[in-house]
């Protein structure tokens, strides 16, 4: 695998064909081994990004406790067998240092997980532009874990007719259900245990969806009563069309999601799920 920490040896190594991109932060779990291994059956060659990008923390602690295990993600990489690692530094993403002009993610990054970090998905755009002009690739692999961000990249990919196809994939859970995320390791037991409650009251509400409840204030009560009680401090839970993530509040129809963020034990957590019957 080559690892590459420059935009210019990235430049060098870059070719035509096949070539997926799986953009990261790191701290890489099975969530972003799903990703890759998807990127590895599609494409002759992956290229997996790592850069904890500051535009998106709208939170200067948050940017600072982000989790970083750059050699055990690499050791994971080589197993995996991707093509090529990118590690970029800030000068390479922004060479214009503090003066970087923002994509907006316009009405949608204003909502839900943007309303919750303001700039969040600003920031999100503008890194995921900039790795996509330069590693040009044929692909791009996004988890549904993190189903607005998927949105928006799809958004911005379609708005300016970029060359690539983003692929969305499974969000990939531990044996409990809890959705893998890199801010996990900083819940306590007890807190892991609350944070559990996220998938079991979305999954009652997936079950109420397939034996027939159609609307999403009652979706929405089952759910906040099963988390009553616990210490969780919900930041926004929502039915959303999954394609336009416009909020629904009346009848819901097969295909579109419910999505969640909590606080739990000062963690800031995310899951959803697609309702089907
Ligand atoms: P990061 O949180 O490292 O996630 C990288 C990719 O892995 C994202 O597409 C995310 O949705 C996916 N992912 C994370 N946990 C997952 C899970 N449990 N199941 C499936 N996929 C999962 O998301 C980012 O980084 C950044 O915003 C980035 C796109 C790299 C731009 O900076």
């Amino acid at each position: 695998m080559q690892q590459l920490t420059s935009s210019q040896q990235l430049s060098a190594f870059v070719r035509g064909g096949d070539v997926g991109l799986v953009p990261t932060m790191g701290s890489l779990h099975a969530g972003h081994a799903s990703l890759i291994e998807r990127a590895k059956q599609e494409n002759e060659c992956v290229i997996v990004s790592i850069f904890v990008n500051p535009l998106q923390f709208n939170k200067t602690d948050d940017l600072r406790k982000y989790p970083q295990t750059t050699i055990a993600d690499i050791e994971l990489l080589e197993k995996l067998n991707v093509d090529a690692v990118y590690l970029p530094k800030y000068a390479d993403i922004y060479p214009e240092g503090d003066e970087v002009q923002r994509l907006s993610a316009g009405v949608v990054g204003e909502s839900f997980e943007g309303a919750a970090r303001p700039g969040h998905f600003d920031g999100m755009l503008t890194v995921v532009h900039r790795l996509l002009q330069q590693v040009n690739p044929s692909h791009a692999y996004f988890g549904e874990k993190d189903a607005q961000q998927l949105c928006l990249a799809r958004q911005m990919v379609d708005d300016l007719e970029m060359p690539v196809k983003i692929i969305g994939c499974d969000l990939i859970r531990d044996a409990d259900g809890l959705a893998l995320s890199s801010r996990n390791v900083h819940l306590s037991n007890a807190a892991r245990n609350n944070a559990l409650r996220l998938y079991q009251a979305l999954t009652r509400a997936a079950e109420d969806f397939a034996e027939g409840e159609r609307q999403a204030q009652n979706l929405l009560s089952t759910i906040h009563g099963m988390l009553n009680g616990a210490d969780i401090k919900v930041a926004y839970c929502a039915v959303v069309n999954d394609k336009t993530f416009a909020e629904l509040n009346d009848e819901v129809d097969c295909g579109s999601r419910v999505i969640i963020a909590a606080e739990v034990g000062g963690v800031h957590l995310l899951d959803n799920m697609l309702l089907v019957s």
